[in-house]
């Protein structure tokens, strides 16, 4: 399973990044926003330190601008991916830049059949929005199994990117079902880490190498 961090916080992403944690990154217009950075030259940032791919997200909404917009945006690095929103005009700029050359990240993708059709359209990714679903009382997971099966079923590459994850256990669940990918905020992939048996196991060796002076250095 890929691993992106969905942030503009450079700092964020290079931690870690510099422990192999990164495959690539994912922002959108909040996120860019949050930064207070211009969208252009923090992207080219992140590009530079990450080689996975980077997802840049158009502003327009109509097919034809959302192409030129693409277009600029590939010119910051190779490993731009070119996030467009789950319309009939992104699907169209979807189709267009694919079919050049480039990633496309299909983003804000709430059914199956959307998915489905971002696949038909090019679509190097798909990014359901786990959480979002949450929030009005529906199961995200079950949205990631259907295009899981989808996929599966017909053999479409396009690659499902979890996304909108809010919790350790949407991740968790994400790699049992089989996304491909799950782009998560910086502090949700630390908190894996977090167990209480874990703290308590530290804490009585700590003590027990205390109480018998064991050194190594
Ligand atoms: O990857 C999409 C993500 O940024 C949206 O997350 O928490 O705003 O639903 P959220």
């Amino acid at each position: 399973m890929k691993f992106f961090v969905d942030t503009a916080e450079i700092d964020a992403i290079a931690e870690l990044n510099d422990l192999g944690m990164v495959d690539g990154v994912t922002t959108n217009p909040s996120l860019i926003k949050k930064s207070g950075r211009d969208i252009i030259e923090v992207t080219r940032e992140i590009c530079a330190m990450v080689d996975g791919p980077v997802s840049a997200e158009v502003t327009a909404t109509d097919a034809e601008t959302m192409i030129a917009e693409g277009r600029k945006l590939v010119e910051i690095a190779g490993n731009i991916a070119v996030k467009v929103p789950l319309t009939w005009d992104g699907l169209k700029a979807c189709k267009v830049l694919s079919d050049d050359g480039h990633m496309v990240n299909v983003t804000l993708c709430f059914s199956a059949n959307q998915a489905l059709l971002a696949a038909k359209a090019g679509a190097t990714f798909i990014s359901p929005f786990i959480g979002r679903l949450d929030d009005i009382n529906l199961d995200g997971m079950d949205l990631i199994q259907d295009i899981r099966t989808i996929y599966d079923n017909y053999g479409f590459e396009t690659q499902i990117l979890a996304a909108s994850i809010r919790s350790v256990n949407h991740i968790l669940d994400s790699a049992r079902i089989g996304a491909d990918v799950i782009t998560a905020p910086p502090a949700v992939i630390k908190a894996m880490v977090n167990h209480p048996l874990t703290d308590k196991g530290l804490d009585a060796f700590l003590s027990d190498i205390k109480a018998a002076g064991i050194k190594i250095l």
